[in-house]
């Protein structure tokens, strides 16, 4: 059933788990999220970049979604648009179907940020559809970092505390320390989960990880035994995405982890046949092994069980 995002985090929130947010920009990934969820039978979110409804066409978005929301009724699932950019395009969104969205202005100063999210804010909570927003820059950070460098970087508690009160957002996404794609951390992984704690303190809201693939060995191993190369590649350990829950994480945005296996076993069948041109040969391994990383995640981030 398709439902609001705080009905999926809230409870969340309240009983301290997570909930994998997984991108999708074709059939094959949205098929194979639905399918894990049903599987594992863990509440869902997925999600669709602009790129990604660029690409399929809003409209078809949210009526594939809408179609699987309905050939598995027992999942609730939210639809939510990650990484908008403008108050049109969460707009859009709304009305077109989706059922909560990402208003992500963190790049402009924090009054210009919390000015944008007011407005989504207001336009969505007229359709009960939940607006998450971000705080601080999404980038990898060192241990030799510079305190003043490291503020200037992540998210700064006390104005996530006004930002929170003074938007009405639903959803935080504090940046900790994590970027996206499969090079997040140029030496060891690090998070700052003291910061993470603060803000969950001062705000009470389900917050979000963004940048949350693990990059776990044996995806990094198909990948490269695929004739892939994947050098330097480095993901948030499953230990930090725990903790990160313990921290008051509960959405944990999830796309690089499954184009990795999706891409490995595609490679696969086409370097095991040169003449295989059935497109379903190539897709039904890769939906498979998607389907293993997903149902993993949702046992670790504690989200299987849970309808
Ligand atoms: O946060 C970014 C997501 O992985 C979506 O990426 O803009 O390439 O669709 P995309
Ligand atoms: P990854 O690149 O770590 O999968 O992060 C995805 C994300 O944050 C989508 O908003
Ligand atoms: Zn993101």
């Amino acid at each position: 059933m398709l439902v609001c995002g705080n009905d999926i985090l809230i409870p969340a929130s309240e009983q301290g788990y997570g909930v994998g947010a997984f991108n999708f920009v074709n059939l094959e990934m949205l098929k194979s999220i639905f399918e894990s969820a049903d599987e594992v039978s863990s509440p869902l979110i997925v999600q669709a970049s602009e790129g990604a409804i660029k690409y399929m066409g809003l409209d078809i978005c949210v009526s594939l979604t809408k179609a699987f929301a309905q050939k598995y009724p027992h999942i609730p699932v939210a639809l939510h648009l990650d990484h908008g950019t403008s108050f049109e395009s969460c707009k859009n969104a709304i009305d077109a179907g989706f059922t909560s969205v990402m208003i992500d202005a963190s790049h402009h100063c924090f009054e210009e940020n919390l000015k944008m999210t007011q407005e989504v804010v207001q336009y969505a909570h007229r359709f009960g559809v939940s607006v998450e927003a971000e705080l601080g820059r999404l980038m990898g950070i060192e241990d030799n970092i510079l305190v003043d460098e490291k503020d200037a970087t992540l998210v700064n508690p006390k104005e996530a505390e006004i930002f929170v009160k003074e938007s009405g957002v639903d959803f935080l996404a504090p940046a900790i320390g994590t970027s996206h794609g499969a090079f997040k951390f140029k030496g060891e992984p690090k998070l700052d989960f003291e910061r993470l704690s603060e803000v969950k303190k001062l705000t009470k809201i389900p917050l979000v990880l963004h940048g949350a693939s693990a990059i776990p060995d044996s995806v990094r191993e198909s990948f490269l035994s695929s004739g892939g190369d994947l050098k330097g590649s480095k993901g948030v350990p499953f230990e930090f995405l725990q903790e990160a829950i313990r921290g008051g994480i509960n959405k944990i945005n999830t796309d690089t982890d499954l184009r990795i296996a999706f891409i490995a076993e595609v490679r696969k069948v086409a370097n095991a046949n040169n003449s295989e041109f059935d497109l379903r040969k190539f897709f039904t391994p890769a939906m498979q092994a998607v389907k293993e990383v997903i149902k993993e995640r949702m046992q670790l981030l504690g989200s299987a069980n849970k309808i």
